[in-house]
């Protein structure tokens, strides 16, 4: 799916983000399993990342990412009208982690659901709310993306327990006087969907007991070179613009060698590249909107700066977001 929004402005006006307090080294993780930091930071970039201390419901992680938020947007919980929430690691199957955020952060009239789409969940939640609003459906959005992803990782299985992070991140998304999203690029192929998958999960039955993130690493990272380069080629074809317009490249943060051969593939220079992979590992559908709380504080993203934003993740889903950035996020960082 591809398109460029053709109405009104619609835009982000609050972001806030939130992570667990435990700081997990590469280190600590050479105790659990059979790796090295050299191992980790040479194939990943990763040094370190927060891990939920014990049970952590992704409602409970994402709860103080909304009310940031929603006050950076001076917006009241009541006048949010749709709340998605993209995770593969919601509260429990049903009722959706939305429904139960919408009950606790007060909002009576939004219609509230979750989104699976993998790591690219961010990308195409905020799709859905742009879609929802300038149909005039919705009139002020709040979009969650994040995942615990502790709670499904194997702790036995040292090729996926050094990526992953636990992370959320949360958007105001509603109408503006100028700017805003200009257009976004969604896909999804089912074919390459046990490359990265959890059995067990459903009602499909396999083998293995247990729940747990599985992954076939070189396809995957085969994968995500692949549509890194051609839905971010896509997006900005469709909407009339160049590489050399991009101020910010905000990519998903699974990987930093994903991330620069992307980059290089693209010609994007280094300083318009937001890496935080090495301080929070692979957050799923949190990554993106943390890497733009970094960018905001480090004084890179800017109103009136042209933001890309390109995810991909369990599906195989990818996505890509163009957005005239209009609203200051600083202070969104937990
Ligand atoms: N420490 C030490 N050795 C390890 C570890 C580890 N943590 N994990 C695997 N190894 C070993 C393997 O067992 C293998 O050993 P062998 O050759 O004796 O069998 C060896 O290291 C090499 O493994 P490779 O798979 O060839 O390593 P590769 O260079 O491909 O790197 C990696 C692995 C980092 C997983 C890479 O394939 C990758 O980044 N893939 C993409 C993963 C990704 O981005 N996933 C998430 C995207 S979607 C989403 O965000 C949910």
């Amino acid at each position: 799916m591809i398109g460029r929004a053709n109405g009104r402005p619609i835009s982000i006006t609050g972001l806030g983000c939130s992570v667990p307090d435990r700081v997990v080294t590469n280190e600590d993780l050479a105790e659990i399993v059979a790796t090295t930091d050299e191992w980790i930071v040479s194939r990943t970039g990763i040094r370190e990342r927060r891990l939920a201390d014990g049970p952590l419901a992704m409602s409970d992680l994402a709860a103080p990412a909304c009310t940031r938020a929603l006050e950076m947007a001076g917006a009241d919980p009541a006048s949010v009208d749709l709340l998605i929430v993209a995770t593969v690691t919601p509260d429990m199957a049903f009722p959706s982690t939305a429904a139960l955020l919408a009950d606790r952060l007060g909002m009576p009239d939004a219609a509230a659901y979750d989104l699976a789409a993998g790591c690219t969940g961010f990308v195409y939640a905020i799709a859905q709310a742009h879609a929802m609003i300038a149909a005039g459906l919705a009139h002020r959005a709040l979009v969650v993306g994040g995942d615990v992803l502790s709670s499904i990782l194997d702790w036995e299985d040292r090729s996926t327990l050094v990526l992953f992070g636990d992370g959320a991140g949360a958007v105001v998304v509603e109408p503006v006087d100028h700017g805003g999203f200009l257009g976004f690029e969604l896909g999804a192929d089912g074919g390459g969907g046990m490359h990265l998958w959890l059995p067990g999960s459903g009602t499909r039955h396999f083998d293995e007991s247990e729940s747990y993130v599985k992954m076939n690493g070189r396809e995957v990272f085969k994968f995500a070179t692949r549509v890194m380069v051609s839905s971010a080629e896509a997006i900005l074809r469709e909407c009339g613009k160049t590489v050399e317009d991009i101020d910010v490249y905000v990519p998903h943060q699974a990987n930093v060698r994903i991330i620069d051969y992307a980059a290089k593939k693209l010609e994007i220079p280094e300083e318009k590249i937001v890496v935080n992979v090495d301080r929070y590992g692979n957050t799923s559908s949190g990554s993106i909107p943390l890497a733009l709380a970094d960018a905001a504080d480090d004084g890179r993203l800017k109103p009136g700066k042209l933001v890309l934003l390109t995810g991909m993740g369990a599906g195989l889903t990818w996505g890509s977001a163009l957005i005239d950035w209009t609203h200051s996020t600083t202070g969104a960082t937990p």
